[in-house]
């Protein structure tokens, strides 16, 4: 694990917020040797004293945070490097709060040898002191035929194995999966569609896509799916873990499982939590002031469709109450010319590492469906408990004293526009390009780093007396 040894980082009176303590507090915060030494509340008694050297970051006014843990990305490399590189993801990922990043298999070739993991982890290195942990894809070359070599993957260190971009379809495939991981103590995350329901479906079937005349996918092609998965969880004893469930009806399936007590968990990406089918017709949030987008915008073409009002509701309420256990971005970069072609053509996905806390503070926290802290743990300690334990005991998704130094600095009120030819990720491919966005990310230290500074922040100042 990367460990920084720059000078030591005094972190002073911010609010600081750890889900996993309960704690909420203004506080200041010592990072040494990309730890975190120590934490003291003000009013506790004396603050420690301060090494000789220490840089300060003053805090006050803001939030200090966990770094956010994304499970579910796509960095492209390799082979995809004019969509994304890991340099260009890992930018970006420092620029949305982010401190660790799952990296999804759908590369070229897969990732699906212990070779392409080592190159994975390789151009992680050289990007910096961020953490990006790759996911192994469950079927060779993610074709859906024949399993890969999930014992030796998971000693080179993968975190999960998923075909994301397709579902494992063929059951028997998905049950050996399932077996063989769950020994390995790994999950398998399902991306809930089926194919032969899909087909070549852009939208959800609806209102919607048939007034816009586009080929169209009903929600139960995500139900079925999660619902097969669960009934071989139960006879496996496999871990399942639920990529961007999008209906309501999923969440009835999901329910049920955790009643049975059996280890499938799920997530849900910013773009599901805060926009509808309605946006394909322009209606991208007339109740966040947001202006009008045109109809058919390709950055609104993703899958799992956006769906109706009523399944984004629903999955706020699950988010809320931890039903839905995470927040994944599914950041999904491509090329200026992949979107640029009639909607039923364009490649899906969104590009979402940079706006993911702007837009889940403006569309969840605001509005007070969610607060602040619930929010937090869900991008932090929430997909830790998701990540094998060696993280866990390195203390990812925590700030507690001897936790490695993944912090984040938010301003939860701060205002901002998105600028999609601003984004440090090679992917402009966002539906929000022009939109007001409230909750910003001010900096992010990784391993007692300070990777990203927003502009006109405080950034560390000399030596502290
Ligand atoms: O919209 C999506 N884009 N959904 C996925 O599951 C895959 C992703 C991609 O890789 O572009």
């Amino acid at each position: 694990m990367t460990t920084s040894v720059g000078p030591p980082l005094l972190i002073t009176g911010g609010r600081l917020i750890d889900p996993i303590q309960g704690r909420d507090a203004v506080a200041d915060l010592l990072i040494e040797g990309g730890r975190i030494a120590w934490v003291w509340e003000h009013g506790h008694g004396e603050r420690p004293t301060l090494p000789s050297g220490c840089r300060v970051l003053e805090a006050t006014g803001l939030v200090v945070a966990p770094g956010f843990i994304d499970l579910h990305c796509h960095l492209r490399e390799p082979g995809q490097e004019h969509k994304e590189t890991i340099a260009t993801g890992v930018r970006a990922a420092a620029r949305g709060g982010f401190t660790t990043v799952c990296a999804m298999p759908n590369t070229d070739p897969a990732i699906d040898t212990p070779g392409v993991v080592e190159l994975v982890r390789q151009r992680a290195r050289e990007a910096g002191p961020l953490r990006v942990l790759p996911i192994a894809a469950v079927t060779v070359g993610r074709r859906g035929d024949a399993l890969t070599e999930m014992e030796e993957l998971a000693a080179a260190g993968v975190v999960a194995f998923s075909d994301d971009g397709a579902a494992v379809h063929d059951p028997r495939l998905m049950r050996s999966a399932l077996s063989i991981a769950g020994g390995l103590g790994l999950p398998i995350i399902q991306h809930c569609e089926d194919p032969a329901m899909v087909r070549n479906a852009v939208a959800h079937e609806g209102w919607v896509a048939t007034r816009l005349g586009l080929p169209a996918a009903p929600a139960v092609a995500e139900e079925s799916m999660a619902s097969r998965d669960i009934a071989l969880v139960a006879v496996t004893g496999g871990r399942l873990h639920l990529a961007h469930i999008s209906s309501a009806g999923t969440l009835d399936h999901l329910r049920r499982a955790k009643e049975q007590g059996l280890a499938v968990t799920a997530e849900a990406t910013p773009h599901h939590l805060a926009l509808t089918h309605e946006a394909l017709l322009g209606d991208r949030g007339d109740a966040y002031g947001w202006p009008r987008g045109e109809a058919y915008d390709t950055n609104l073409r993703v899958n799992p469709p956006l769906r109706r009002p009523e399944d984004a509701e629903a999955l706020i309420t699950a988010l809320h109450d931890g039903l839905i256990d995470i927040v994944a971005t599914d950041h999904a970069p491509h090329a200026w010319e992949d979107k640029a072609v009639p909607f039923a053509e364009a490649a899906p996905g969104i590009s979402g590492l940079e706006t993911a806390f702007g837009l889940l503070m403006t569309a969840l926290v605001h509005p007070r469906r969610i607060d602040l802290m619930t929010l937090i743990h869900r991008m932090t300690a929430a997909p830790a408990s998701l990540l094998p334990a060696a993280y866990r005991d390195d203390g990812l998704g925590t700030l507690r004293e001897g936790a490695v130094a993944d912090i984040v600095l938010l301003d939860p009120e701060r205002p901002w526009t998105v600028h999609a030819e601003e984004f440090a990720s090679k992917g402009r491919n966002t539906p929000l390009d022009g939109c007001d966005l409230r909750g910003a990310v001010v900096a992010t230290v990784a391993s007692g780093e300070v990777v990203y500074a927003a502009e006109g922040a405080d950034m560390p100042q000399g030596a502290a007396s």
